[in-house]
Order: C-alpha cells, then structure tokens, then sequence
C-alpha cells in the first residue's frame, strides 16, 4: 500500500511518510485493504479522471460491477408492469418482492414488524409519514434543530392539523442535543393524543450521531419515532432488531450510489396502521367507485403507500447495490471512514497560520466519538476573517476536489453554528423573500456581518488515505492569506443585476 501516489501526483516522499503515519496510528485501516483492492478496480474511474470525491453525504459512488451487473439482467429478460399474472409482469413482481425482502434482511428486520415501501427518495419517504401522520391538536411534533429540510417540512403537516411543533436545540460547540433536553420535550406529551418525535441518527451536517437509545424513552413517553436514516445507514450497521424506530426513511444513492430515484420508508406494521393517507392512487386500494364514491385502501400493507407504478426497473439494482455492500462489509466501511475521519479531523485542527491562529473552524466534534465521516468548517484567514465558501469551492473545484458548501438543507445546525438568532432570521420570512441562497447570503451579511454558509467534506465507501490527503494539501494553500486576498468576481445577486440594469 505504500506506494499508493497522493491523487492525480506522482509519488512523493511527503505522502509516503504520511501515509506510514497514518497506518502506525490506525492499525485498523489496513484489515479493509480489500477496500483500496475494489476501488482500484470497480471505482478506476475516480484515479483514471483525477477525482477527489468528498461528497458522500450528498451522494454515494457506484460500483462499476453494479452497473453491468444491472445492465446484464435489463439485456437478458424481458420485464413488464408488474403485479399482472402474465409472464412478463410476474418476472418483475418477483424480483420487486425479492428487493422489498433483501431490505429487510439488510437491516435485520424482522418481516413480522417492519414493512418496506418503495418511495422516489427519503424525502418521499418522509413526506409520506407526514402527510399520513394523524396529527391533532394538543398532539405533538417534536424535532431536533439538527434535521434535513425534508423533516422540517413535516411541520407544515403537524400545524395545519393543530398539532404543537416543538424544536428542541442543539448547543455549540459539537453541536448535540443533552439528552435531559430531550427527554424534557418528551415529557410534555399527552399520552391520549398522536405524538412523533423525529432525529437524524446521524447529520447532515456535523457528522454527529444522536443517541439511538432516544427511541425507547420516547416510546415510553407516548411517542411515536421518526428515525432519519439517510445519512447514517451509508457508513453504519443499522440493526432493526436492536432498535425499533417507527419509520425509517433512507435513499439508496446515498448507500451504494446507484440507482437513483429509489428511496424507501421502512415502518413498524402498528405504525403503519396508525397512518390515514390524504388521498388513493393507483395500485393503493382494494376498490374505489366513480358512481359510488368510495375508496377501500390497501392499508396496512406496503402496497397501500405506493402510488401508481413503483420505479420497478430500477429496483432489482437496489438489490445488486445491497449485496454489493455486504461483500464489502458494512463494519469495513465503518472502520474506513472513521480512520479517515479521524486522521483528517486532527491534521485539519492542526493546521495553523504564522500568527499562531487556526485555519479551519470545525463545526461538531473534533474527535470520533459519536459522530461518523460528515466535516462541517469555514476556513479563517490571520485576521479573524472567514474565507467566502464561493471562493474556497471555486478553488476546490479548480483541483477537481468535489466538496459542498451552503447549508446542506438543515438550516438549524446552520443556524446555531454561525449563531444567527430568531430575530436575525425572522426578517427573511415577511415582505419580500430573497431570489436565491446567495441573494440572503450576501443581504445576511451585510446587514449582520455573520456568514450562513459553511464548507462540508464528507468520506464515504471508496475513500482512500490520498483522497484526505489530496484535500488536507488544498487547505495548506490558504494558510497565511487573506481572505480578501485572491481576486474573485462573486454572482451577482439579482438585486444588484436589476440594479444595473435600470442604470
Ligand atoms: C439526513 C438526511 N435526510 C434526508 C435527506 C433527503 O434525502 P433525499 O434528497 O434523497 O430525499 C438527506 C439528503 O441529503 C439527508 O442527508
């Protein structure tokens, strides 16, 4: 392994120190050799194009083998719509039957408590429990500032029935939620009404993993739980036989990369039948009459929440990218990805200016405990002065290092991080609404001097040591600089576009 080349560069004897330090202090990298084996191989294209690739969080990377794989049963069978009794059709049911089973056994659940719907994405996902979700008043909704957009949005549900939203913060500076502050929240519920407790067990944005024993003490308290799933289950064993989440949304893209347009909510059958959908749709009811104006739904089963044709070519790739995964090991990912986090989390921290100050402002924890390969930062010049992300993505881009910036649809973490307050924020949201991220960014800051955007690099199954490494050698470029250093021509916002256009 040591003669691996830092990506796109010739060997060089800095790397192949590094390299050897790296594998000294973290002698549990080297048993997922198996790893650097396959991406040689089944991911050739990232080294062949001199690709740095950290942006697994957004989404994971395909297999080569996956493709042809799928390619090779689509070339070789005939499949029609399924749920039909012709020839054509059966071969389809079978094989969605098949994925909807592998599933479950990936996440051991038991077939007799856990269901799996197909759904377009975890938002699909999500968005099926919330407008399903029998929220009332006095109910409760109650989530973590910590979550995706695609969660926050359940709230729009919850209100419009009466239902009472709860936020419950996370503190600075790793960004978790006490657990006391928590269970507060969940003390408040009235055990007579429909209440849904919803967390990330993992972010999106820091990396930090919440405790999953959260799940019991809400179901003790009379809640109902939303485990968001889609930034966990890349890197992580989830075991739905330890815990028992009530709903599960996930996106497969994020796990094996390939397909897209696959999601899946994986719910506790009492859960399910708690749920009333808002409306029927083909393939989702026993009956329904034009004449009779009636509707019978499929409910409790799975078919009851998929509306119209399920993605149903796509699915036997679900079962390709999941079996694919188990060859590789779910643990070995882990153990990867840790290693790698760990060692880019303490060379980042400890990369500093002249003056003695830190280049990189790490939002979350600096260490690994209880948080997985998700890194949220800003970039700070000599002075204080944060680098604008456009700049830093603009520059990483420049060296095909494929990394993220805005605020990664979880506005709270965003929120709390860069400490922009309720009043700060409130203002966006009467009147006139901004044209666009960067139209609320640059007026945010003008007006506040705080910047609502952060920089996140995020590993993933075909990481390797030069891909952190190739990226810690980026950040050395700005060390010592200003942030007003480079010559850079920001978009211009639509405001100043029509500004001088009516000139
Ligand atoms: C934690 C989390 N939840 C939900 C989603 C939504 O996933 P999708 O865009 O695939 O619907 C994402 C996407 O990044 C996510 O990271």
């Amino acid at each position: 392994m040591s003669d691996i080349a830092a990506n796109g560069a010739a060997p060089n004897i800095h790397f192949a120190a590094a390299l050897q330090d790296f594998l000294r202090r973290c002698p549990a990298y080297q048993t997922t050799s198996h790893v650097d084996a396959l991406r040689a191989e089944d991911y050739a294209r990232l080294d062949r194009l001199g690709h740095v690739y950290l942006d697994y969080t957004g989404g994971g990377l395909y297999a080569a083998s996956q493709v042809s794989a799928h390619q090779e049963m689509l070339l070789n069978n005939v499949f029609g719509n399924p749920h039909s009794q012709n020839p054509t059709s059966l071969a389809m049911t079978h094989l969605v039957e098949e994925t909807r089973d592998a599933v479950l056994r990936f996440f051991n659940a038991s077939p007799a408590e856990y269901t799996v719907i197909f759904t377009p994405n975890a938002s699909g996902a999500l968005k099926l429990v919330g407008e399903s979700y029998p929220f009332e008043a006095d109910g409760r909704y109650a989530l973590l500032y910590d979550n995706h957009n695609s969660v926050n949005g359940i709230r729009e549900f919850a209100r419009a029935r009466g239902a009472i939203v709860d936020y419950v913060p996370v503190s600075l500076p790793e960004l978790r939620a006490p657990t006391a502050r928590v269970l507060a929240a969940l003390e408040q519920a009235d055990r007579r009404r429909h209440n849904l407790f919803a967390f990330p067990a993992q972010s999106n944005f820091s990396g930090v993993q919440h405790p999953l024993d959260w799940i019991d003490a809400a179901h003790a308290r009379g809640w109902d739980v939303l485990l968001d799933c889609a930034a966990f289950t890349p890197t992580n064993r989830l075991d739905l036989s330890h815990v028992h989440p009530d709903f599960v949304p996930l996106s497969f893209y994020k796990i094996f990369g390939y397909p897209t347009g696959v999601g899946a909510l994986i719910a506790r059958y009492d859960a399910l039948a708690k749920l009333h959908r808002p409306w029927f749709a083909g393939g989702t009811i026993t009956i329904t009459s034009v004449q009779g104006d009636g509707w019978h739904a499929l409910i409790p089963g799975a078919a009851g929440f998929e509306d119209g044709t399920v993605n149903y070519l796509a699915l036997p790739a679900v079962e390709i990218g999941l079996h694919h995964i188990e060859r590789i090991g779910i643990d070995a990912i882990h153990t990867r990805v840790i290693a790698l986090t760990s060692w880019l989390l303490e060379t980042m921290t400890a990369l500093h200016h002249s003056n003695g100050a830190r280049l990189v402002h790490i939002y979350g924890p600096e260490n690994t405990d209880a948080r997985g390969g998700t890194i949220a930062f800003t970039l700070v010049d000599p002075t204080g002065e944060p680098f604008d992300f456009r700049r830093v993505e603009a520059a990483a881009g420049a060296r095909k290092i494929s990394l993220r910036t805005g605020c990664f649809c979880n506005p709270g973490d965003g929120e709390i991080a860069h400490h922009l307050s309720r009043e700060e924020m409130a203002c966006y949201f009467t009147g006139k609404a901004p044209s666009s991220f960067y139209e609320f960014y640059d007026l945010l800051h003008t007006a506040t001097g705080k910047t609502p955007s952060t920089i996140r690099v995020s590993l993933g199954l075909a990481s390797n040591f030069a891909d952190a490494y190739t990226f810690v050698q980026f950040l050395t470029e700005f060390v010592d600089r200003r942030a007003d250093e480079l010559p850079w021509a920001p978009e211009p916002t639509l405001a100043a576009i029509r500004q001088r256009d009516a000139a």
